[in-house]
């Protein structure tokens, strides 16, 4: 569990995967997560290593999908923002259907491209370059 807000320097691949495993525990079914930070920062890194918690092991980025499903110990939506070019795009698939379900954690990547579709409430995980290997994670909730 993370005591919120949060920011950190990580060294390493596998600090990243501690900070993501604390967070782990802070999370229940029908909590949002938005992740922010350049291309290569580390957001699909740090899905997957949360999902690892929850036994789920196939989390691939969903950049050209827009949205993977997993299930383990708990069910996860993940999407990526990256490529959606219209807002119509996501409510095309039935995005709100998704956000709707409470019974399911998400996860955004890119999410600060449409802010407009993105509730109230929700953990926000910034990830900023620092070198190749050092990352600065913040996390707060909303
Ligand atoms: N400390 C670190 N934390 C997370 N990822 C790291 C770290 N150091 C190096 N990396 C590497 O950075 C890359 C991040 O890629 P990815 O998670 O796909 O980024 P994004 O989804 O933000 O575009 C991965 O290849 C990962 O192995
Ligand atoms: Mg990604």
């Amino acid at each position: 569990m993370i005591n919120l807000p949060f920011t950190v320097i990580v060294e390493s691949e596998n600090e990243t995967e501690k900070i993501a495993k604390s967070f782990a525990e802070n999370l229940i079914p029908g909590d949002l997560i938005l992740l922010n930070g350049e291309l290569g920062s580390g957001k699909t890194f740090f899905v997957k290593s949360v999902c690892n918690n929850f036994g789920i092991k196939n989390v691939a980025s969903p950049s050209f999908t827009i949205v993977n499903e997993y299930s383990g110990d708990k069910k996860v939506y993940h999407f990526d923002f990256y490529r959606i070019k219209k807002v119509n795009e996501l409510y095309d698939f039935g995005f709100e259907d998704y956000l709707n379900d409470i019974n399911t954690i998400k996860f955004i990547e890119w999410a600060n491209l449409w802010k407009e579709v993105i509730p109230k409430h929700f953990y926000e995980v910034n990830i900023d370059f620092v070198n190749e290997n050092e990352r600065k994670i913040t996390i707060s909730k909303q």
